[in-house]
């Protein structure tokens, strides 16, 4: 049994933008279920307040409660509780900087200005908090993407024997007898990065603000700013990303955002490890859907099909292959390709489900697309948890051909579902995806289908491949859904 403290700035249901909040969550409750005594840490967003009052969870004030001085001011904070089954959830209570709209930035779309100040506070009240929940000395502090990466920072300078970040902060109870002295002595410190593309960049004044030293290079530097994302990799006993190809890639000047060469210092240290996907996400018990599935028994994918057609006020017969794509508008992610071949798809009578939100010009794109094609297109914009599991569920084929993908989950929803992914190769796509070749056909180990170049050509060519299977093979298409379907894509 390994103790393990997860903190994360998102976790499903409390808090939500995309992977890293189903990752966070799916994660500790894997280590919990494998006897682990596994707890998650997340700020107590004002979204996080209301859902557990939508879900009747009641938050329980610990008597944890401190204050963080920071040479910008002082924040207090107290820890709270979810009682609700599963592993340990706390939430870090400090209204001044988490009782607002959004997450990261409020409808407006503009990040809040006092980021970097936030999740500094949510580490040191975590950090402090933490001896005073667990029941013993920690084994592994895991810190998720640029804004818990102080915490690496925060341990490794801490046995380096220099001046604590957190000195000055003050906490109440007093500490548990097994945690006098320094109660992170021999707790290691494991950092993940999520997505390079987001790297906690500010201005370096910020630094002094927070009370960080270590501004150079070889520390939190970053090309005359500061980037909190180096607290991690620099400072973590082990880094990791969320695919073996993706930590391949960082380390080269293509995908590393100007942090190639410090990844490939830290090399030895620097580990690909495929993400699980929750066990939640199976269509024989998924209450989101019209009716269940599995690998054996294909016929709820119909209605499932059926279900998600009206619901989109789109007709298909049995051989229109229907794609769907759910996805943050972001470049990285290539819904613009998606646009770019509608027509194609038109061509083909195909169809098209999509739900996203993000970049209002992509948002437009698809709406003008819509308003085109309405006999084929279907198009939900805003972010609807029940709505996705009905996309992955009701489409043939699911469209995926992000620029670049750490990891990615959808496609990975997409195969357990039978609903087999077209993506373009890299990153976690290139390692979870089997291209439908003559061959792997043959052998069985076809999932899905993949193109080389994100461009419109690419994606044109792999939906070509896919309508032209799914119309005329549809025995060779049954066994790439049960390929998908009976993978093993658990953590
Ligand atoms: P990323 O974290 O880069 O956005 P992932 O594929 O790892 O990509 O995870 C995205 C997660 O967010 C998935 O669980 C997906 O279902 C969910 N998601 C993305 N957009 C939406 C949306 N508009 N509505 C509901 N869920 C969404
Ligand atoms: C990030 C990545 C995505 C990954 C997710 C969870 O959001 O963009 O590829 O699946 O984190 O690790």
């Amino acid at each position: 049994m390994s103790r393990v403290v997860h903190l994360a700035s998102e976790a499903r249901p409390w808090a939500s933008t995309g992977g890293l909040a189903e990752v966070a969550a799916s994660l500790s409750q894997a280590q919990f279920d494998a006897g682990d005594d596994a707890w998650l840490v997340l700020p107590a967003y004002r979204d996080a307040l209301r859902v557990a009052e939508r879900e009747g969870v009641v938050l329980r004030d610990t008597g944890v409660h401190g204050e963080v001085r920071l040479p910008v001011g002082t924040w207090a904070w107290r820890a709270l509780r979810a009682d609700a089954p599963g592993r340990p959830v706390v939430l870090v209570d400090c209204p001044a900087l988490f009782d607002r709209e959004g997450l990261y930035h409020g409808p407006d779309h503009v990040a809040f200005a006092d980021n970097a100040l936030r999740f500094a506070v949510f580490v040191r009240a975590a950090l402090a908090a933490l001896p005073r929940l667990v029941q013993g000395p920690l084994d592994v502090l895991h810190a998720h993407d640029w804004q818990t990466a102080l915490a690496a920072y925060a341990l490794a300078t801490a046995r380096a024997g220099e001046p604590p970040w957190t000195a000055g902060d003050t906490v109440a109870p007093a500490s548990p007898a097994w945690s006098q002295g320094d109660p992170w002595q021999g707790c290691a410190a494991v950092f993940t990065i999520h997505n390079l593309g987001y790297p906690g960049r500010f201005p370096v004044h910020v630094a002094g603000e927070l009370g960080l030293r270590h501004v150079h290079p070889e520390g939190l530097e970053f090309y005359g700013d500061v980037a909190l994302i180096k607290a991690g990799v620099v400072w973590a006993d082990a880094v990791t990303t969320v695919s073996p190809t993706y930590a391949r890639e960082v380390r080269t000047p293509a995908h590393g955002e100007g942090f190639d060469g410090l990844l490939r210092h830290v090399s030895d240290r620097l580990y690909g490890v495929l993400n699980g996907i929750d066990s939640a996400w199976s269509p024989a018990r998924d209450p989101h859907i019209a009716a269940p599935y599995d690998a054996d028994d294909l016929s709820g994918k119909a209605a499932c099909r059926a279900a998600l057609l009206a619901e989109f006020g789109l007709q298909a017969d049995a051989s229109t292959p229907v794609f769907g794509s759910v996805s943050r508008f972001a470049h990285q992610k290539g819904l613009d390709l998606v646009a770019d071949v509608v027509p194609d798809l038109v061509a083909l009578d195909a169809r098209l489900v999509v739900l996203g939100s993000g970049d209002p010009a992509l948002e437009a794109r698809f709406r003008a697309l819509q308003a085109t094609y309405p006999d084929h297109v279907g198009l939900f914009v805003g972010y609807d948890v029940g709505l996705s599991h009905r996309v992955e569920a009701g489409a043939d084929a699911f469209l995926m051909p992000s620029r670049y993908e750490p990891c990615g989950l959808n496609q990975l929803y997409s195969m357990a579902y039978g609903t087999p992914p077209v993506v373009h190769r890299t990153g976690g796509l290139a390692d979870t995806v089997t291209h439908a070749s003559p061959t792997t056909l043959a052998s069985g180990a076809a999932t899905g289908f993949v193109f080389e170049h994100a461009d419109a050509a690419g994606l044109r060519w792999a939906v070509g491949e896919a309508a032209r299977l799914f119309r005329d093979a549809p025995e060779a298409w049954r066994a790439l859904q049960r390929a998908g379907m009976t993978r093993d894509h658990s953590w």
